[in-house]
């Protein structure tokens, strides 16, 4: 039987809040709507407003609200607007000022046209040589019918970009040095290992209602007291950067053998996958 493969951002996060063990770690998120959007923006300075059934990055926009408070001082261009137009959106390398939620608003659907788009709570990322980063965590069906978290890689965005899609100019790098401007070892060794219970939890639950799943990568965005936000369970990971960035091939190893295990590589031509879908090389 295939493996299963779900599109939906909000079926897969609707199952997840039903889990209080992971619930906790899933940022606010709606069914983006104009209400959505002025609710949200009341409580949080920045929101992500991404395609219910996108990838690669593709389609995703943020707004962020302009604090007056803490802008009296600063004479910068983008302080200045923010007097009259206090929310600023991006998408690609577009960036556009808003005088008014209805402002904001038509500009958003002019993007969204008639989709179902999600809105949610942003995390603002931790940064790396002034580039934001994310996690991905990958978490596989073992042999023996277990799950486990067998590799996590950091994606660093392209600069002034909104998204650390590898598929939209992002590169990767590994948890240590990415995180070592932002944590001691010891502590950067506790988050991994809570992480790697953090993807097992997320496949459990997820696994309750889609029984055929057999992989999972969860996009992880750290804050800055380095807590860390499911941002989406992506069901087609990709494998290869896994095989490509680590010098310690067990990694790989371990994810080819189960990989094959369950069918999304064939034992010949490791890297070719098997899955009957066209992006087969998986989101990153
Ligand atoms: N709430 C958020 N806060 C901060 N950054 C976010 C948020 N949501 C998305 N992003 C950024 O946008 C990127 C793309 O968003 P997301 O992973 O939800 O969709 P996608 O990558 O297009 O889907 P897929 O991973 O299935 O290809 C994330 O990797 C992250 O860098
Ligand atoms: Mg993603």
């Amino acid at each position: 039987m295939a493996i299963q493969r779900i599109s939906s951002k909000w079926a897969k996060t609707k199952v997840l809040l039903r889990s209080q063990q992971v619930s906790a770690f899933i940022p606010l998120t709606l069914k983006y709507s104009q209400d959505a959007l002025s609710n949200l923006l009341v409580d949080h300075t920045l929101v992500y407003i991404k395609p219910d059934k996108g990838t690669y990055g593709n389609g995703v926009m943020c707004v962020d609200r302009f604090d007056q408070e803490a802008a009296v001082d600063s004479s910068s261009r983008r302080s200045k607007l923010s007097q009259t137009s206090p929310y600023r959106l991006r998408y690609q390398t577009v960036t556009e000022y808003c005088r008014t939620i209805d402002e904001l608003h038509s500009r958003i659907t002019a993007q969204t046209k008639n989709n179902l788009y999600l809105i949610q709570q942003g995390i603002v990322l931790l940064q790396y040589h002034g580039r934001s980063f994310d996690l991905r965590i990958l978490t596989q069906k073992t042999p023996y019918g277990t799950w486990e978290t067998t590799g996590i890689i950091g994606r660093v965005a392209a600069k002034n970009k909104i998204v650390t899609n590898y598929h939209n100019g992002g590169t990767v790098g590994k948890l240590n040095e990415l995180l070592a401007e932002h944590a001691t070892p010891a502590e950067i060794a506790r988050l991994e290992r809570k992480l790697y219970d953090l993807g097992e939890w997320t496949a459990q639950q997820m696994q309750k209602e889609y029984p055929r799943l057999k992989e999972i990568g969860l996009d992880i965005a750290l804050d800055e007291n380095l807590y860390p936000w499911i941002l989406e369970v992506n069901t087609l990971p990709a494998i290869f950067p896994f095989k490509k960035f680590f010098k310690d091939k067990n990694v790989y190893q371990r994810i080819e053998k189960y990989a094959i295990a369950y069918g999304r590589l064939s034992p010949k031509k490791n890297i070719k996958a098997t899955g009957n879908t066209s992006k087969k090389s998986g989101s990153l």
